[in-house]
């Protein structure tokens, strides 16, 4: 295996800076450095105040990353890059970046779309993807069910988020309950003492009619509100807010869909594999519940480890290297950034 090619990833679409260094299929350093805390008093990311951060953190990070893998940059043999989707100014970063360092190391370069990395990473983790899987990604700007036949060429969307996505919602519910951004873990936290059961939240797009048109698809609007009009009225009856119940009700609402729509998309589309990927796989409840259903319903489970899950360089770079294992051709040097590049676009041409 020490003769695959050495890929260096770079993943800068929200606001960590990502760069990893795989040799075929293991990783050898996965350096990121996050801006989370500049974005933190305003509750969301700002991406001015990203693509900032990511120009100051880009060389130190890959300087960092070649130091770890005990390499040079000039031992590298191809480049990967986040091309897409994310926010078009932090994407710049990372492409000027992998774009330069392809002219000056004379490597080729691939530009590669986000979700369908977040999906390869795994790969570093528990070895061959099967194919066909299933893969649920949820994080702070995505909530998609993806069917992936091949991650390298063939990854269809299945549904995604009509609305927020599912970080989204933990990060305003936990701005609701006075807990600080980004909320998920938080919520997490404090959901281990609370009832799941105290409030019946709505499940989004779950009834019949809306299955009709919107089977894996998922909503977390509605949901958002009924957890804001249930605190005010908590409020206004002068009620002390049972915090722990209403971040374990609320969490239980969430994970319940993203759940409960990934087995039947498992089920119905003959997959005996799910993935599940992104900040939001975090989600202790989400691990256990998915475990719980998959192991009913008869599919094995890959979730990477935390750090995998949320944005780093190694699922670029992993990605990257599966592209070349699989002699897919590299990107033009002209690759230009998208922020809405379609999941169905794993590499971009
Ligand atoms: O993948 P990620 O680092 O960045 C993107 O948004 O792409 O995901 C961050 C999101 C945030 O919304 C954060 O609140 C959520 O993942 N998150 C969690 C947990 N850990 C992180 N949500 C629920 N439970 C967690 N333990
Ligand atoms: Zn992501």
């Amino acid at each position: 295996m020490t003769d695959a090619p050495l890929v260096l990833g770079i993943e800068s679409s929200c606001d960590e800076t990502g760069v990893g260094v795989v040799r075929g299929s293991t990783l050898l350093a996965d350096a990121v450095a996050s801006s989370v805390d500049e974005h933190a008093r305003f509750g969301g990311v700002i991406p001015e105040v990203a693509s900032r951060a990511h120009l100051e953190a880009m060389v130190p990070t890959i300087e960092r990353a070649c130091a770890t893998a005990g390499v040079r940059l000039t031992d590298v043999d191809a480049l990967a890059v986040t091309s897409g989707p994310g926010l078009a100014g932090a994407l710049t970063v990372g492409v000027a970046a992998a774009k330069a360092l392809a002219l000056a190391l004379g490597v080729p370069l691939y530009g590669v779309n986000h979700l369908a990395a977040h999906v390869a990473v795994d790969i570093l983790e528990h070895g061959p993807l099967p194919e066909p899987s299933v893969a649920l990604l949820a994080s702070g700007g995505h909530s998609s069910l993806l069917f992936v036949t091949d991650v390298t060429a063939d990854v269809r969307p299945l549904g995604q988020t009509i609305d927020d996505a599912a970080g989204e919602a933990f990060d305003k519910i936990a701005r609701l309950l006075g807990l600080p951004f980004p909320g998920g873990p938080h919520v997490d936290r404090v959901a281990v003492d609370g009832d799941p059961a105290a409030v019946a939240f709505p499940r989004g797009l779950t009834a019949r009619h809306d299955l009709e048109r919107h089977r894996y698809d998922f909503s977390f609007s509605g949901l958002k509100t009924a957890v804001a009009r249930w605190v005010e009225r908590a409020e206004a009856d002068g009620r002390t807010i049972p915090v722990a119940d209403v971040a374990a009700s609320f969490q239980e609402a969430v994970v319940d869909v993203l759940t409960r729509k990934a087995v039947a998309a498992c089920v119905e589309h003959g997959a005996g594999h799910l993935l599940i990927g992104g900040g939001v796989a975090a989600n202790s409840r989400l691990r256990a519940l998915a475990e719980q259903r998959c192991l009913a319903a008869g599919i094995r489970l890959r979730v990477p480890r935390p750090g995998l899950c949320t944005d780093n360089g190694a699922m670029v770079a992993a990605l990257g290297a599966q592209l070349v294992a699989r002699g897919r051709p590299p990107s033009a040097l002209d690759l230009v950034v998208d922020s809405s590049l379609p999941v169905t676009t794993v590499r971009v041409g």
